[in-house]
């Protein structure tokens, strides 16, 4: 089965071509993080704008850079949420409109399960059942996949997601919005153990995060002197050891706790190479093995909705003709692949 996917959940536009034989044949990603820098943060109705201009010549690029023509398109795939509706909305009825005019079928995907089977795309592909850490913008989630559409959410953040508290703290040390890159990098010319700052909920047993004080920490730092380049590295530094070191700590926690000998790590912040190098040196210690999707496609992207609509379009599964997008979407509430049939 060959499917087109589509992702517009946040500030990317992106389309996707995949083969369930040969593989990932496109995929095309139009970024609009030039349109928001200036406002420090995604403009939800610019976006949906944004994304109207671009799907269409997005999806002719995938089109032909996958060498298919629309007829050998047999199911199209769309992120139906979580995200910002509107947004949503735009890749929903396109999509939906392309698979009544090509006479296919389509799917709504759940966007966390599309960023938990990117690395699906990778060889080797990670075994199931495994534990899973989804860091991204919007989402800290530590969880048990017991297979596709079963996933047991074992703990998340109570406040600010990892790759918020990266952009909260890269935004306070006057970096560009989206910080978490620009402050990965600062961080390598910074010292550890200059600035110390909190690790919340380390030391509790359980599963939850929290990265709301870091923002505070990271203030009062930037405000005690004034700061020298070196020390603005310092502080991305300690900013970025004590969200890896959170979330190493309690991932491996969790592998122990699962039983499993598999991490998957997924979302934007899975791009931090910090967090990849302790991550699989602990895992590695304790005979586990930790799987990621390239970097490129740990941030948002269609290849991973092409993924997951993929396993789903094969059971059988189909959306109807209402568009139906959700803002909010517990992952809890997937099922395994074939069970809403239109
Ligand atoms: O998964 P994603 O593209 O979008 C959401 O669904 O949220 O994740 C974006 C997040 C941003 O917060 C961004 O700063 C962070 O991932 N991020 C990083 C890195 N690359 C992206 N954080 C730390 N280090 C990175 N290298
Ligand atoms: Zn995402």
């Amino acid at each position: 089965m060959r499917v087109l996917a589509i992702e517009t959940s946040c500030d990317e536009t992106a389309v996707a071509v995949l083969d369930g034989q040969r593989g990932l044949l496109a995929h095309e990603l139009w970024s609009q993080i030039d349109l928001h820098r200036g406002f420090g943060g995604v403009v939800p109705e610019l976006a949906s704008r944004d994304h109207i201009r671009r799907l269409l010549p997005l999806v002719r690029a995938a089109l032909e850079h996958a060498g298919t023509s629309a007829a050998q398109i047999e199911g199209v795939a769309y992120t139906a949420g979580p995200g910002l509706v509107g947004a949503l909305l735009t890749g929903a009825a396109l999509a939906r409109a392309l698979a009544f005019g090509w006479g296919c079928a389509a799917i709504g995907v759940h966007h966390l399960e599309g960023h938990l089977l990117a690395a699906q795309l990778e060889e080797p592909a990670p075994p199931l059942p495994h534990t899973a850490l989804l860091v991204s913008g919007g989402h800290t989630l530590l969880i048990e996949v017991r297979g596709i559409g079963e996933y047991r959410v074992l703990g998340q953040t109570r406040d600010d997601a990892a790759g918020e508290a990266f952009d909260k703290s890269a935004k306070l040390l006057g970096l560009p919005y989206p910080g978490g890159p620009e402050l990965a990098q600062l961080a390598q010319r910074g010292r550890a153990g200059v600035y110390t700052l909190p690790r919340p909920m380390l030391d509790r047993a359980g599963f939850e995060f929290s990265f709301s004080g870091l923002k505070t920490a990271v203030l009062q730092a930037t405000r005690a002197a004034p700061l020298t380049e070196q020390g603005r590295a310092d502080i991305a530094r300690a900013v970025q050891d004590a969200i890896v070191a959170t979330l190493c700590t309690k991932a491996l926690r969790a592998l122990q706790f699962t039983g499993h000998d598999a991490l998957v790590v997924a979302g934007g912040v899975g791009a931090n190479q910090e967090l990849r190098a302790r991550l699989t040196r602990e895992a590695a210690a304790v005979g586990a093995r930790v799987y990621y999707p390239r970097t490129q496609f740990c941030t948002d992207n269609a290849a991973m909705i092409a993924v997951a609509g993929l396993h789903r379009l094969r059971s059988g599964e189909r959306a109807d003709l209402t568009i139906d997008v959700r803002a909010r979407w517990p992952l809890e509430e997937l099922a395994p692949p074939g069970g809403r049939r239109a």
